[in-house]
């Protein structure tokens, strides 16, 4: 009897802590380190029974497809959440809705094309925020940037878009992050920054725009990041054109370079006998403003002018065609006449050759020396 109850209460207390340090067969839990992680086991979707002590929680490179608001129920200490390397689509409304505590998102190395209304939407202030090679479709930006406008991300920190084929931000984008200090958009094929496209970072300090696209930064693009006040800037891999439209962009450089984090080495990719040139050296004369007009916008006008040259010659040859065609029997008659008169000159032509040739008008005056 005695022995029942001390088995009993030794299964109540075994059974209460094996369910305290209940952990989802897949993964690794560590409760001393609030530590959960799920790596590499081709996981279909969140593992129920995640304990609620969790406060990092790793579920990487699995196979997940998408996040709903059923995903992280009762999960109200997790701090840090990364899943990346997954091939989540699709972000529900809510998906990370029962987050209270959460700080740091990592959706990078995903594969988004889907973000409902909401499902950015996080009950803490993010922030850090990781969507590097995240974004999949063209549409997953404007979703973002209306997740951004809807949800609260006044406290984000840190933002990561690195990788993600981004062609131009839309205006009024990061209007939202008031409190951004690190942006980061390396490696995407922006080519220019419009008017507003970094409006509202005044607190930013860091901005990663490396090979990106660039050819240049014009008026515009120059206005933008003088908007940052003194953020630094790596603005390097890019395929800067070291051609006259360049001359602001090189004044700018020279003036605010302490600002570019890798000024020094930002080189020229084209013209050809410009390349591995240092652009901050450049003055408008070695850009080819000044003088002989080789720069860009002359060369532009150029090509302009040959092509409309072009059009205008191939005009006059239709018309002239066309005239040819209609005035057939009037060129016939003057082919002919033509013929005829070459005809006479040739005659009066031949005839006088065979009389300086006749030989019994006298030997050839060579001879007559002899
Ligand atoms: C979250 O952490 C607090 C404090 O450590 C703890 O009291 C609470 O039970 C935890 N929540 C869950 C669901 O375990
Ligand atoms: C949690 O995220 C913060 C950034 O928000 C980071 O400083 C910290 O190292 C992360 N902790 C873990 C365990 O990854
Ligand atoms: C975001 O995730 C990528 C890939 O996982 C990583 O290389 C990068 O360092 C992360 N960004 C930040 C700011 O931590
Ligand atoms: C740039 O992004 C592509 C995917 O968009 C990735 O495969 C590549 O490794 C990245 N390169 C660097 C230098 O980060
Ligand atoms: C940018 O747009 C604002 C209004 O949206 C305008 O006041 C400002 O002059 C513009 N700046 C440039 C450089 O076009
Ligand atoms: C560019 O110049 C650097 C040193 O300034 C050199 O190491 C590099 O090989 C050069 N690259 C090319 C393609 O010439
Ligand atoms: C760079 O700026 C300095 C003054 O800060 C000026 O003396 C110099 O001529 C400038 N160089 C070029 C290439 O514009």
């Amino acid at each position: 009897m005695l022995g029942a109850v001390q088995s009993a209460i030794l299964c109540a207390l075994v059974c209460a802590s094996s369910a305290r340090a209940a952990c989802p067969a897949p993964c690794e839990c560590s409760e001393a380190a609030q530590t959960v992680k799920c790596v590499s086991k081709d996981l279909r979707e969140i593992p129920a029974g995640i304990p609620g002590y969790t406060r990092n929680l790793f579920i990487l490179g699995n196979q997940i497809t998408r996040i709903g608001p059923e995903s992280f129920k009762g999960l109200e200490n997790v701090t840090n959440l990364s899943l990346s390397n997954n091939r989540i689509a699709q972000l529900e409304s809510g998906a990370f809705g029962g987050l209270h505590s959460l700080r740091s998102l990592d959706l990078s190395g995903n594969e988004l094309r889907e973000l409902q209304p909401g499902a950015l939407t996080v009950p803490a202030p993010l922030r850090d925020l990781n969507l590097s090679q995240a974004l999949h479709s063209r549409s997953a930006l404007p979703a973002l940037a209306w997740a951004l406008r809807g949800g609260v991300f006044g406290g984000l920190a840190q933002l990561d878009l690195s990788a993600n084929g981004l062609v131009l931000l839309p205006s009024a984008m990061f209007l939202p992050l008031g409190a951004l200090r690190r942006l980061l958009l390396a490696n995407n094929s922006l080519v220019a920054l419009q008017n507003g496209s970094l409006l509202g970072l005044e607190r930013l300090a860091w901005l990663d725009l490396s090979l990106n696209g660039f050819r240049t930064f014009r008026k515009e693009a120059l206005g933008e990041l003088d908007r940052l006040g003194g953020a630094r800037l790596l603005l390097g891999g890019n395929p800067l054109a070291c051609v006259c439209g360049a001359e602001d962009f090189a004044d700018w450089l020279n003036g605010s370079y302490a600002r570019v984090a890798d000024g020094d080495r930002l080189v020229c990719a084209s013209p050809p006998e410009m390349h591995n040139t240092t652009l901050r050296t450049l003055g408008g004369r070695d850009l080819g403003c000044h003088g002989d007009g080789a720069g860009e916008g002359a060369e532009l006008a150029l090509q302009t002018s040959y092509a409309f040259l072009g059009v205008v010659l191939g005009l006059v040859g239709v018309v002239f065609l066309c005239v040819l065609y209609l005035n057939r029997t009037g060129i016939k008659k003057w082919v002919t006449d033509l013929r005829e008169a070459c005809r006479d000159v040739l005659e009066g032509y031949h005839y006088r050759y065979e009389i300086d040739s006749d030989p019994r008008l006298g030997p050839p005056p060579s001879s007559a020396h002899l």
